[in-house]
């Protein structure tokens, strides 16, 4: 279990090169089971080592929230290329031990205003239709949930 932090207020940041080591130690720490609800795909530690290190060469931004000099959440906003009006594609991976503490609804609230800043009018997001916490921020945001047979597709109206 994590070290209990007294008034845990989680600061976003963005991530540049020199965060690169601490992405690649954060992804390798989901575990199978955050690894296939950040993908969609039960993904190896592999797969997620090579995404780890080109994450920063995509487009787009990458935050992310450390907690006691470790890097225990991230966030990622992909601007889709050549859609009028502008749209987005956002994702997020909380370390197991991190999650349900709030990581989640701060880069949620940090990734929509830095879309909205980037004139994105609308933002999409994926996930199992299991994800509960994940379907719990995206309603949050009065995004319109569309479901398919494993998957929701949340999207919110940045308009
Ligand atoms: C999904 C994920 C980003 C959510 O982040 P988190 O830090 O764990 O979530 P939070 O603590 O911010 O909680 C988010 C909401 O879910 C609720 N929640 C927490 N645990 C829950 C549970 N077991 N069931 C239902 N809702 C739950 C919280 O109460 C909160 O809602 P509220 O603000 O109305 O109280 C995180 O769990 C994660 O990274 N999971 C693995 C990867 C993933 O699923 N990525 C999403 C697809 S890209």
């Amino acid at each position: 279990m994590p070290a209990v932090i007294s008034a845990f207020d989680p600061e976003v940041t963005p991530l540049c090169n020199s965060d690169q080591a601490a992405i690649s130690s954060h992804f390798l720490r989901l575990g199978a089971k955050a690894r296939r609800a950040r993908f969609g795909n039960a993904v190896s530690r592999e797969f997620v080592k090579r995404y780890a290190e080109r994450i920063l060469q995509m487009d787009g931004a990458v935050y992310g929230v450390f907690v006691a000099g470790e890097l225990r959440a991230l966030a990622e906003l992909r601007e889709l290329p050549d859609e009028r009006p502008m749209v987005a594609e956002a994702a997020f991976s909380v370390e197991p031990d991190w999650q349900g503490r709030g990581l989640g609804n701060t880069l949620m609230a940090h990734i929509v205003v830095s879309a909205r800043n980037r004139g994105i009018k609308s933002l999409n997001m994926m996930c199992l239709r299991d994800n509960r916490r994940m379907r719990r921020l995206a309603s949050k945001h009065q995004g319109l949930m569309e479901f398919t047979s494993n998957e929701v597709v949340t999207s919110l109206d940045l308009s």
